[in-house]
C-alpha cells in the first residue's frame, strides 16, 4: 500500500519521479505528491488522485528543476485522501520532508506530546507526526538527520518504509523500513529508492534490499551502509542483480494490464513448471521441498494461509493435498488465523501464499506459525519479498510481474505450483499408483496449450459480457475443486465491475441463494465433465425452472448443458484435479469486459491496492 520513489544524482529528478510513480501506482492511487529540491528549495507538489493528475498541477505550481527529490502514491490509512492529507509532508520548519508507506500505530500520542511542545500540524497523517518527530529528536539532542531518524523511529510503534530529505544535508536521503518493502537501485553516482526495482530499472540492474529493522543513509560520492534501526550495527548491503526486464513491466500493446496478464497465463503457467516437471523421467524436482522433504512427509495436517485469490488457491489446494496426498489440510484467512490463538504444533507444516509477498496479515500469521515450531513454505511471486524472506523455505511462482490490481496470472502459477507440491508428496507417500503420478505430469505439460485454446472464446465472452453489464447481481457456483473457482470468479467480478457477486458451492444454492433467482439474476455454473457433473447438471436445471440466466462454462463438446443454459462457455477436456487452470479463465475474461464496457478502472480499481501491507 503506497509506493515511495526517490532519486539523488546527476539527473534531472522529476521525469524519473514521475515514471516511478506510474510504475507503482499499482500500490494506492488515491493521491500523489512529489518534492524536488532546486539547489535552494524544496517545492513541493501533491494533489488527491491519479499520477496523472499530479503532473497536470505539478507543472503549473512549482518548478520542476532538481537532482534530488521523492515523490508518492497513496493509499488512504489515516485521513481521507485528499491534497493536504496527500505525501510528502514537510516538518513544521519546512526543512525536512517526508514519504511514508505504512502505519504508525502510537501517532496519536505522539501527536498530543508534539503539539504540547508547539508543533502544528495541517494534515490528519500519521506520518506528518513522524516528521516533526524526527525534527523535534534533530533539534533537541542536537544529531544529523541520520541519527535523528534512528531515534525517532525507536520512539515509535508501527510499520514503515520511509525516505526523509533534509535541505541542511542536500546530498543524502536518509530511509528506514519496517514491514513494507524498500529496495534502493544503485547506479554511477546516482541512487534509486522505490517501495519495487520497476521505477528504476531502465537506470540500473543493481539493487539493495533493505530487511525489516534496517535503514541507510543514501548519500552521494559514497557506498551504501545499512544500520540496524535498533542499536546502530553496521552491515555491507547484499547488492544484487535484478533479472526484471523493462517489457514485463509495459503493457506491451494491451489496452490494460489485466487483459496482458490474462493472456501471458500459458506462458507464465509454463514458467512455473519448467525446470521443476520432468515428465518423461517421471520427476518432480524443487529445491524448497526436496531439501525439506521429512518435514513434509511427517507433517500431521497442513494448514494454509493467505488472503483474497491467494486465499482461493489455497482452497484449491485443499482438494489437491488431500485428494492425491492425502494429507489433511486447513486453509485459513491469515487476518482471522492470526488473531484467534489457533493450534499450532511442530508438527504442522503452514503453507504461505502470496503474490506479492508483503501482505500484513499473512506475514504476522507467518511468524506466529514458526513460533510455535511449525515448519514455514512460501508460495510467492515477487522474488526477495518480505514473506519469502521470512519463511523456512519455499517455491517461487514465475508469473513475472503482476500489475493489474485483480490477480489473474498469480493465481493459476500458485495452483500449478501447490499442485506440483502435491504430486510430489503425494509419490513419495506412494499414496496413488506411477500411472496415474506420470498421467498427471503429463497432462500439466500440456495445460499452457489447453489455456491458449480457452482464451480463444474471448469474443464469445465479449458478447456475452454485453448482455449482463447492466446486471446488479451475480451467482456464481461451482461445485468440488471448482468450488473455490466460483469464489474466484465473483471476486473477480466484484472488485473491477463493482457488480454484487457472490461465489457458492453449487448444492448450497438451495440452502438460501436459491431465493435470489429470478429473470433478472445471470447465474455462472462451472459444468464440466469430470467432476460432479450430472449433479451440478441437476443445479442447473433447478436455475432454469426459477428462470435464472446461465452462463455455464462447459468441456468442449458438452451437449447436455448447451440444452439447458442460454450461454456456454467451452473449456478443454482435463482431468479434475487440473481444471481449476482452465475453467479460471474465462471467468477472468467476463469479469474484464463487463468491467471496461461498465467504463470502469480495470487496473486501477476503486479502494483497493495492489499490495496490503497493513492489516
Ligand atoms: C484480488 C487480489 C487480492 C489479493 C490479496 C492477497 O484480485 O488481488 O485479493 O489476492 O490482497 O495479496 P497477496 O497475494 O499479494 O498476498
Amino acid at each position: 500500500m503506497c509506493g515511495i520513489v526517490g532519486y539523488i544524482g546527476h539527473r534531472d529528478a522529476y521525469p524519473i519521479i514521475m515514471k516511478g510513480l506510474q510504475r507503482l501506482e499499482y500500490r494506492g492511487y488515491d493521491s500523489a505528491g512529489i518534492a524536488l529540491y532546486d539547489g535552494t528549495n524544496i517545492n513541493l507538489s501533491k494533489t488527491k488522485g491519479k499520477v496523472a493528475d499530479l503532473s497536470g498541477k505539478a507543472k503549473g505550481e512549482i518548478s520542476l528543476a532538481g537532482r534530488v527529490g521523492i515523490g508518492h502514491t497513496r493509499w488512504a490509512t489515516h485521513g481521507v485522501p485528499n491534497d493536504v492529507n496527500s505525501h510528502p509532508h514537510y516538518s513544521n520548519s519546512g526543512n525536512l520532508v517526508i514519504i511514508h508507506n505504512g502505519i504508525i500505530e502510537n501517532y496519536d500520542s505522539v501527536r498530543k506530546e508534539l503539539t504540547n511542545r508547539g508543533y502544528t500540524f495541517h494534515s490528519d497523517t500519521d506520518t506528518e507526526v513522524l516528521v516533526n518527530l524526527i525534527e523535534e529528536v534533530k533539534k533537541q539532542e542536537n544529531v544529523k538527520l541520520g541519527k535523528a531518524v534512528q531515534i525517532a523511529l525507536n520512539q515509535v510503534v508501527g510499520a514503515y518504509a520511509i525516505a526523509v530529505f533534509d535541505r541542511s544535508k542536500p546530498d543524502e536521503i536518509v530511509v528506514a523500513r519496517l514491514g513494507s518493502p524498500l529496495a534502493i537501485g544503485i547506479g554511477e553516482d546516482e541512487f534509486f529508492i522505490a517501495s519495487d526495482a520497476s521505477p528504476f530499472i531502465e537506470f540500473t540492474n543493481n539493487a539493495v534490499y533493505l530487511e525489516d529493522g534496517e535503514m541507510a543513509i543514501v548519500r552521494l560520492g559514497k557506498e551504501i551502509r545499512l544500520r540496524k534501526i535498533k542499536n546502530d550495527a553496521i552491515t555491507y548491503p547484499n547488492v544484487l542483480e535484478l533479472q526484471l526486464n523493462l517489457e514485463e513491466i509495459e503493457k506491451g500493446g494491451y489496452d490494460h494490464f489485466m487483459l496482458k496478464e490474462i493472456y501471458e497465463q500459458p506462458r507464465a503457467i509454463k514458467d512455473t513448471f519448467r525446470g521443476r516437471l520432468l515428465a518423461d523421467q517421471g520427476i518432480i524436482r524443487m529445491a524448497g521441498i526436496d531439501q525439506n522433504l521429512e518435514r513434509f512427509l511427517n507433517a500431521k495436517r497442513i494448514i494454509i494461509v493467505a488472503c483474497g485469490t491467494s486465499w482461493h488457491a489455497g482452497l484449491v489446494a485443499e482438494y489437491i493435498f488431500e485428494d492425491l496426498a492425502r494429507i489433511p489440510v486447513e486453509v485459513e484467512y491469515a487476518s482471522e488465523f492470526r488473531y484467534r490463538n489457533p493450534v499450532i504444533t511442530e508438527n504442522d507444516v503452514l503453507i504461505a501464499i502470496s503474490q506479492s509477498g508483503e501482505t500484513a496479515d499473512t506475514l504476522a500469521a507467518i511468524k506466529l506459525a514458526k513460533e510455535n515450531g511449525a515448519f514455514v513454505f512460501g508460495v510467492c511471486n515477487v522474488v526477495g519479498s518480505s514473506i519469502a524472506r521470512e519463511t523456512d523455505a519455499g517455491a517461487y511462482t514465475h508469473a513475472g510481474p503482476e500489475i493489474g490490481v485483480a490477480s489473474t496470472k498469480a493465481f493459476t502459477t500458485q495452483i500449478t505450483v501447490l499442485t506440483l507440491l502435491a504430486l510430489k508428496l503425494a509419490k513419495e507417500k506412494g499414496a496413488f499408483t506411477e500411472s496415474r503420478f506420470h498421467e498427471l505430469l503429463t497432462e500439466i505439460e500440456g495445460i499452457p496449450q489447453k489455456v491458449e485454446r480457452a482464451l480463444e472464446s474471448n469474443t464469445l465472452i465479449e458478447i456475452i459480457s454485453e448482455v449482463y453489464k447492466d446486471s446488479t447481481n451475480f451467482l456464481y457456483l461451482g461445485r468440488g475443486y471448482n468450488f473455490p473457482v466460483a469464489l474466484e470468479g465473483a471476486l473477480k467480478l466484484k472488485e473491477i465491475s463493482y457488480i454484487h457477486a457472490e461465489g457458492y458451492p453449487a448444492a448450497e444454492m438451495k440452502h438460501g441463494p436459491i431465493a435470489l433467482i429470478d429473470e433478472q439474476m445471470p447465474v455462472v455454473v462451472i459444468a464440466t465433465k469430470k467432476g460432479h457433473y450430472e449433479k451440478v447438471v441437476s443445479n442447473i436445471q433447478e436455475i432454469k425452472s426459477r428462470k435464472g440466466k446461465i452462463i455455464a462454462i462447459v468441456t468442449e463438446g458438452d451437449t447436455q448443458v448447451r440444452e439447458l443454459a442460454d450461454h456456454v462457455i467451452e473449456v478443454p477436456e482435463s482431468s479434475e484435479n487440473l481444471s481449476p487452470l482452465l475453467t479460471t479463465i474465462p471467468l477472468q475474461l467476463l469479469s474484464y469486459h463487463i468491467a471496461v464496457m461498465r467504463g470502469c478502472n480495470v487496473d486501477q480499481p476503486r479502494n483497493l491496492a495492489k499490495s496490503v501491507t497493513v492489516e
